[in-house]
């Protein structure tokens, strides 16, 4: 039962507000902008002092942001990675200097876990089984003229936990189902404008039935949206959509019929960061990750839940 954050904790006086460095990852969706805004609204409510740095896309803004908070010396660290890979150095750095460090949103890949306190988000790989295990009833339903079922995919950034994690449980799901194949798969980062011009690209040169598109986020969708509807088809009837987010937009598109299914991941992650950060100060053992409870919402449900959505 050894601690191995206990060389962390150092003797705070009470009457101080904790302070904290935050990294975001940049403004890409309405998802992010949700999460910034939780995490800073949050923070005040908490009484932590809260020093925040958009990373504007950028691995390497990220890292300078986190070396600038050992730097300050914050009490404690917490920053969304942009990619999986590539930070060992720095979280050595802020380890080195006794400061520990949250991961709120996406996971690392790296294998000394010790140079992070606790990971608070979504379960990305059960995300994209549910798109998955969605599509399967749907077509169940509404089966294709040929029994085949072509499927294009629109990525989130390359390297990042939520893409590669989405990608998979969508993929792994669908594996025992031959019919269903993901004839294209481009990347469109997450931003609605790159999903409408990279939706343009895809049906100007995909000659192949187009019956599915599965885009790792509700913007990107939004996009392509916009796009099928400028070439005269009708989305969510000529081409089923799911998406992930469940931000509000979606709800309207899907009562609109232009979108069939949005499955959950909630940005609203800065009042359980704060808890756990006072939890922490407060010398109680965090768990090692701490995953918020989401649901998939077909266009069924839409109307009646849309009034509910808080994002
Ligand atoms: O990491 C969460 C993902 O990042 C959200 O699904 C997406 O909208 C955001 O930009």
């Amino acid at each position: 039962n050894v601690d191995p954050y206990a060389s962390f904790r150092h003797p705070r006086s009470n009457k101080e507000p904790i302070r904290l460095g935050f990294a975001q990852v940049g403004s890409e969706s309405r998802w992010r902008l949700t999460n910034t805004k939780s995490i800073k609204d949050a923070a005040r409510d908490a009484g932590i002092e809260l020093t925040f740095i958009d990373g504007q896309q950028k691995q390497e803004n990220q890292i300078a942001a986190i070396r600038s908070f050992i730097k300050q010396k914050v009490d404690i660290i917490a920053f969304s990675p942009i990619v999986e890979s590539g930070w060992e150095e720095v979280l050595q750095e802020a380890k080195a200097a006794g400061i520990p460090v949250i991961l709120s949103d996406r996971e690392v890949d790296i294998k000394d876990d010790s140079l992070w306190a606790t990971f608070i988000g979504s379960d990305f790989l059960e995300e994209g089984r549910r798109a998955a295990r969605w599509l399967l009833s749907y077509i169940e339903h509404h089966p294709t003229p040929d029994g085949q079922v072509n499927i294009v995919e629109l990525q989130g950034t390359v390297g990042s936990a939520p893409a590669i994690d989405r990608k998979r449980g969508f993929e792994l799901t669908l594996e025992p189902h031959p019919e269903f194949r993901i004839i294209r798969s481009e990347i469109a980062n997450f931003y609605f404008d790159q999903g409408r011009d990279v939706m343009k690209k895809i049906l100007e040169t995909e000659k192949r039935r187009i019956d599915v598109l599965f885009a790792h986020n509700d913007d990107m969708a939004l996009g392509a949206i916009q796009t099928l509807e400028s070439a005269g088809l009708r989305p969510g009837k000529d081409m089923v959509i799911v998406s992930v987010d469940a931000v509000k937009e979606a709800f309207q598109a899907m009562i609109a019929g232009k979108l069939n299914c949005t499955v959950e991941c909630t940005p609203l992650l800065g009042p359980q960061l704060m808890k756990v950060i006072q939890d922490y100060f407060d010398g109680k053992e965090l768990p090692t990750r701490i995953i918020t409870s989401e649901e998939v919402f077909p266009a069924e449900v839409a109307r009646t839940v849309l009034p509910k959505r808080r994002y």
